[in-house]
């Protein structure tokens, strides 16, 4: 099978982590790193300085890094290319609040520039809590080292959570933007670095015979779940202060929304595409509190029991967690989007954890046929069933399309089968991706076309903060309100009940 793939190396450029000694770090970021040299996408001349309070020097780094990478890069590890490429890793240890230590990092720089012959690129990577975000930005802009000169770029990445809510976002936009000049800035949703998630794209915009159903005269629905097995685990002072609509609903599925409904770009810039996005996304029917109280449900999960598993408790009963938290585990809403393509649609988003499975998919629900001819059919026609394109995100990536066919045998039955491909069956890379791997290969080329720019961000918080306003003011009463294990709360269900549909349940 013939693959269009872009192979080129990336410019060289120093990597600078903030945050080096976290999870994030190790996690994602190094293993994410060592795969794009393994794919021979890295210049030998890119550098990695990780700077963290820890006091320690760039030689026991490299001994810890030895120690643990391979249980972080998993599948596909190979000690030889990590014994070759090890030497470029450097540690400084830092304070993030202290001006000294952004002088010492200048000088460090330099140092490792000569020492790799590397050529004065620097990409900051924000790995650290949000708290510092602004604060590092503003001190590597006081310490010069934001300023691009003689073809040197400076760009930063940020992480989420960007802001808790529309003033703060827009705060730390204009905190960035003081040291920062936008096309330097690189706000990370890593939803957008996932293949499915920008196969989504080439599926809708290179087949001639998508774009044209793709509007309101054919879809009936369309359904965004982004679901997960997992509780809180060991992130409760995050989550009880974030809860799942700004964990989860503000960011990654507002980011595969814009993906679905944006219409064709002009081009394949990033701005081109960018524009699009914020066009579907401004265009979303905003929400007033009666609007949140009808069509945004909230949940938390309750103990149960995960498939025949273990038992597992209750979020109000996991370590580090108020006995009477009000944090939502689960959102559902229903968003309208008043555009040409899309009047009368429902985009249903829903998020949870502690659901019975790991599953992010969009569902795009087509009507039925207009005019159903066959005998009895109009009294089965919900059981005959419309069309419905599921575009796989994880596990399994992949698209599937459900439709009807004749049952074999003398009667005239219909009944839904389905057609899938998988990622897995055609291309023979396995794919042992983040999604971070492309975004840091896109920022040292120079390509935002998959990060978010600043406009992006303030309508998404636009959008959710009227959410956030009624449910602070409103605290949860039922909480409890959805077993561990269960697809949540039963108000997700009537959300949809009330159009006449319900949730597809992933398989
Ligand atoms: C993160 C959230 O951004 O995304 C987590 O903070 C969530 O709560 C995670 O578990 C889900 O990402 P993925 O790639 O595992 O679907």
């Amino acid at each position: 099978m013939k693959q269009a793939s872009h192979t080129l190396t990336a410019p060289a450029a120093v990597i600078v982590i903030f945050g080096a000694a976290g999870d994030l770090t190790k996690r994602k970021l190094l293993p994410a790193l060592f795969n794009l040299a393994s794919q021979k996408l890295l210049s030998s001349k890119v550098a990695m300085v990780g700077i963290d309070r820890v006091e320690m020097d760039s030689e026991a780094y490299r001994q810890n890094l030895n120690q643990e990478i391979s249980s972080f890069v998993g599948k596909g590890f190979d000690q030889k290319l990590w014994d070759a490429n090890v030497g470029r890793a450097y540690y400084m240890s830092g304070d993030f609040r202290n001006a000294e230590s952004y002088k010492q990092l200048k000088e460090f720089l330099l140092e490792v520039d000569r020492e790799q012959e590397a050529p004065g690129n620097y990409l900051f990577y924000l790995a650290t809590p949000p708290s510092f975000f602004g604060v590092i930005a503003t001190e590597l802009g006081k310490a010069g080292l934001s300023q691009e000169s003689d073809g040197q770029w400076r760009r930063i990445i940020i992480e989420k959570p960007f802001g808790r809510d529309l003033e703060s976002a827009r705060e730390l936009n204009a905190t960035l933007h003081r040291s920062f000049a936008e096309h330097q800035i690189y706000r990370i949703d890593h939803y957008l670095g996932k293949e499915t998630v920008q196969n989504i794209m080439a599926y809708r915009f290179s087949n001639g015979t998508v774009e044209p159903i793709w509007n309101h005269r054919y879809i009936d629905n369309v359904q965004i779940t982004v679901v997960e097995s997992l509780g809180v685990e060991d992130r409760a002072s995050y989550y009880e202060e974030a809860g799942a609509l700004r964990d989860m609903i503000v960011n990654h599925l507002l980011a595969v929304l814009s993906v679905v409904g944006m219409e064709p770009p002009n081009s394949f810039s990033a701005d081109a595409i960018r524009d699009e996005q914020i066009k579907v996304l401004r265009a979303i029917q905003p929400f007033d509190p009666q609007r949140v109280l009808s069509d945004a449900v909230r949940g938390q999960y309750g103990g149960g029991r995960m498939g025949k598993g273990d038992d597992v408790c209750a979020y109000r009963d996991e370590p580090g967690i108020a006995e009477d938290s009000p944090s939502e585990t689960f959102v559902a809403l229903k968003l309208m989007i008043d555009s040409w393509r899309w009047a009368g649609v429902p985009f249903y988003l829903r998020t949870g954890k502690r659901m019975p499975g790991r599953y992010s998919e969009v569902v795009i629900q087509y009507k039925h046929a207009p005019n159903m001819m066959f005998r009895g059919a109009l009294e089965r026609r919900k059981d005959i069933g419309s069309n419905q394109l599921v575009l796989r995100i994880q596990p399994n990536e992949g698209i599937s399309m459900e439709f009807n066919a004749k049952v074999p045998g003398t009667a005239f039955n219909v009944s839904q089968v389905r057609m899938d491909f998988d990622y897995d069956d055609y291309f023979d890379e396995s794919n042992t991706a983040s999604g971070y791997e492309t975004l840091i290969y896109d920022c040292l080329c120079g390509d935002a076309t998959l990060f978010k720019r600043a406009d992006n961000i303030e309508v998404c918080w636009e959008l959710v903060q009227p959410i956030l306003d009624v449910w602070k003011a409103l605290p949860p009463r039922s909480f409890p309100n959805y077993a561990s294990g269960s697809w949540g709360p039963e108000a997700a269900d009537e959300l949809l009940a009330r159009d006449g549909n319900d949730w597809r349940v992933a398989k």
